[in-house]
């Protein structure tokens, strides 16, 4: 762990190095390959990220956006003054300035990413344009690592967290209750959670926002083939797979797949692995709520909704959840 005070504090777990390699092997030896969908976030896949938020056909982001503006004031009367904010990934920036800016004198904001560059991007960026605000980046895997977190400052105040995107679908079920359950432990009593959670709706929309028509969102699924190319020395033929979007209404989710167009091979860091005609690589759950679902698994993970607002279309929930 290294500690550099710039305009920023900096506190790097450094949790991919080794994390990577073996969670690729785990995964793509599975009877059903999959890769983590933590690992899209690299610079390039960061990047194809921020343009998915900007495409007409994905509107979490600007939902979410709304929903903020448009509540700012009554979010921050509930969470009171001098609060730290601690986000669980570092987001696009956009909502978590919006929210910085209508809560009363927050004492700090601390953001956790995965992905550093990104992280040390946007926190950075913040610093300049909050001189006033404590910053602190954690590179951490908030799925993972989060209780080696108390250590990190802030533990006198009041604290918010900050889960924006409708990132906890990303999730299974029983995953995601487990990290509400940490998350909450690590907010404390007093602390509460701010969490947005995208609403179930007709398929085409959920399709579309999945598999948008300018091809965004494959090249998104499809860097991480790339990045385990350039990071692990792989050797997939990225012209040999297509990105799938998939509803499936009994899990009430979207599912992303690569999959394969030909019976091929791939060599990872001297792992063999084969794929069958249409089999599939699962990346990524994209879980999908109603209101009284989100309610209920926030409450078994010991939470108490206080309040949930949602945009002007009813696609999209923001919940402010006491820690209590
Ligand atoms: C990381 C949860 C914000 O699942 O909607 C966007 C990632 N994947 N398009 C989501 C994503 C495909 C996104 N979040």
């Amino acid at each position: 762990m290294e500690l550099k005070r710039e305009a920023i504090s900096f506190i790097d777990f450094e949790p991919e190095a080794a994390d990577f390699l073996s969670e690729v092997l785990d995964g793509l030896t599975r009877p059903q390959k999959s890769l983590p969908c933590k690992f899209f976030y690299d610079s390039r896949g960061a990047a194809l990220f921020d343009e998915i938020c900007r495409l007409p056909e994905y509107y979490p982001t600007r939902a979410e956006h709304s929903i903020i503006v448009e509540n700012g004031a009554e979010i921050a009367a509930l969470a009171g003054p001098s609060a730290a904010v601690i986000e669980f990934g570092s987001g696009s920036g956009l909502k978590t300035r919006a929210l910085l800016e209508a809560l009363e004198t927050p004492s700090a904001y601390i953001a956790i990413d995965i992905a550093r560059d990104a992280l040390l991007a946007s926190t950075r960026a913040l610093a300049r344009e909050r001189p006033d605000l404590e910053v602190i980046a954690v590179c951490a895997d908030y799925g993972a690592g989060l209780d080696r977190l108390p250590e990190i400052k802030g533990a006198a105040v009041r604290r918010l967290g900050l889960f924006l995107g409708s990132t906890i679908g990303n999730f299974e079920p029983d995953e995601a209750i487990g990290f509400l359950r940490t998350a909450r432990a690590l907010l404390g009593p007093g602390g509460a959670l701010l969490i947005g959670a995208d609403l179930w709706k007709q398929r085409e929309v959920l399709q579309a926002a999945y598999d948008d028509s300018r091809g965004v969102t494959a090249a998104f699924n499809m860097n991480l083939l790339r990045r385990i190319n350039r990071e692990l020395g792989g050797n997939f033929n990225l012209g040999a797979f297509r990105h799938e979007a998939r509803c499936v209404e009994d899990t009430r989710r979207i599912e992303m797949h690569l999959v394969s167009a030909v019976r091929q091979q791939a060599v990872i860091a001297g792992h063999r692995f084969f794929f069958g005609i249409g089999e599939t690589i699962h990346t990524e759950n994209s879980h999908k709520y109603t209101v009284e679902g989100f309610h209920a698994m926030a409450r078994m993970a010991g939470f108490a909704p206080r309040q949930t607002w949602l945009d002007r279309a009813e696609r999209f929930s923001l919940h402010y959840l006491d820690a209590a």
